[in-house]
């Protein structure tokens, strides 16, 4: 039956009827009503009522260049009329794949010059798994096959990103990690080291790595991967010292690194990527989200020369997807970085917006309910705490986040809550006084979340 939807409550109902939505708790989705958007512009969203909306979140941490730029969707029908589709198996490639996978080895770190596509963050972490096995059986070390990775790290929903990840919500639903993927502590300073200076507590927090290696044996751990600063983990931002040390660590044990780029990358923390932030160059790194932008889906794995080296004389590589390197999502992505480059929007975040963000946050740590502000670039969370002296966290975690962030939606500004972490990611386009205007209703927020709870 073909009916016409053109009311909220419609558009509501039919998605109570047939949508399942992530990470969502059916029945309380379906007793509030989903919230339609509808079209988007710069850093603005609107929804079916009217109401228009600052994005504080780039979509997901994905919508980097802002929404709204008509050379991407020019570029896509483009494509699609010129070649809608061909595979990447059968010994062919398409002009947008391969283009794009010169452009990615020209903005990424020196020695990652080949891409392995995917369409999403979760499909490009299962092939670093399986490329760092075949890397390992290929060197005559078949048994380096386990991944560590840390505490309430997020790498994605499928079986091998979900077991990569640290999420305990997540490990509850399933017999999930899977045999072989260990997790150590993750580097949260404020929580887990604050009686340390915070390189010394770096130091502290990637020694578990080598812990964790010795107790496993080097002889049978694959990799280490890890996000530069945890993002959905509560935009964990590590101690300076905590990279270059968890690099020196899997250097001494021949043990491969991994940098999962999904959020950090493409201009987040003001460099190209999250691991030239923080100092460490890796032999793997996933991208996706700002590849496109978010526009369309895409995925890659950029992979080293000295495993490409191992790789090329090792046979077939038995893993792919029907849409590795799609050629209207590369054609995408290539234009999407073309515009990040060309428009200067990495430096941007370095040197002018990043800081002016970072510099109006600060006045934050004096709110009653603000234990801890901490960021990078365009990136940043809010800790909210019950006692700021002491760092001692609400009684039940995640409580105060969700009234703070009910507010936030009630009065039309995208922040996400993370247990009690508001997390901020909003898109690299965004100006001083969108900024202004961000952070401004972000305030009136917390006051709102601080009067409920007594605190002001
Ligand atoms: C760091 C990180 N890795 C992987 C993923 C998974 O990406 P996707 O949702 O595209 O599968 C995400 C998604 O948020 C992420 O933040």
């Amino acid at each position: 039956m073909n009916v016409v939807l053109n009311s909220t409550s419609q558009w509501q109902q039919e998605d109570r009827e047939h949508h399942l939505h992530p990470f969502t708790d059916i029945a309380q989705l379906n007793a509030k009503g989903v919230r339609v958007i509808t079209k988007a512009d710069g850093v603005y969203l609107w929804d079916s009522e009217g109401e228009k909306i600052i994005d504080g979140m780039s979509g997901l941490w994905c919508v980097n260049i802002g929404y709204g730029r008509k050379e991407l969707s020019e570029v896509a029908a483009r494509q699609m009329d010129e070649l809608a589709y061909y595979n990447t198996f059968f010994q062919t490639t398409t002009m947008p794949a391969t283009s794009l996978a010169t452009l990615l080895s020209e903005v990424t770190p020196d020695g990652l010059n080949h891409v392995f596509y995917g369409n999403s963050g979760s499909e490009s972490n299962d092939t670093v798994v399986r490329l760092a096995w075949r890397y390992w059986a290929a060197k005559g070390q078949p048994n380096k096959t386990v991944f560590i990775a840390r505490q309430n790290a997020y790498h994605g929903s499928t079986l091998a990103g979900s077991s990569l990840g640290g999420m305990g919500y997540m490990h509850k639903q399933g017999p999930l990690p899977l045999p072989g993927f260990e997790h150590i502590e993750q580097p949260h300073w404020y929580f887990n080291g604050a009686d340390m200076t915070s390189d010394e507590y770096g130091i502290k927090a990637a020694g578990k790595l080598e812990e964790k290696i010795l107790e496993l044996g080097a002889d049978n751990v694959a990799a280490f991967i890890g996000e530069p600063i945890q993002g959905a983990g509560g935009v964990i931002v590590p101690p300076d010292s905590y990279w270059p040390e968890i690099q020196r660590i899997c250097r001494k044990y021949d043990i491969l690194l991994v940098s999962d780029e999904v959020i950090c990358g493409f201009g987040r923390t003001g460099e190209w990527f999250g691991c030239q932030s923080f100092g460490f160059e890796p032999d793997m790194m996933t991208m996706a989200k700002g590849m496109s932008s978010g526009y369309i889906p895409i995925s890659g794995v950029m992979v080293h020369d000295r495993l490409v080296d191992v790789l090329k004389d090792s046979g077939d590589f038995n893993h792919g997807y029907t849409y590795s390197g799609h050629p209207v999502a590369a054609a995408v992505a290539q234009a999407n970085i073309s515009i990040l480059r060309d428009e200067g929007l990495v430096e941007r975040v370095k040197t002018d917006i990043g800081p002016y963000m970072q510099e109006r946050l600060k006045a934050f740590a004096d709110h009653p309910l603000v234990g801890q502000v901490r960021g990078r670039g365009l990136i940043a969370a809010l800790e909210l705490v019950k006692d700021k002296e002491t760092h001692q966290p609400f009684d039940k975690v995640g409580e105060v986040g969700m009234i703070c962030r009910n507010h936030c939606f009630e009065n039309n500004i995208i922040m996400r809550a993370t247990g009690d972490s508001m997390l901020l990611a909003p898109p690299l386009v965004i100006t001083k006084a969108e900024i202004d205007e961000l952070l401004d209703k972000a305030l009136m927020c917390l006051d709102l979340t601080a009067k409920d709870i007594g605190m002001m």
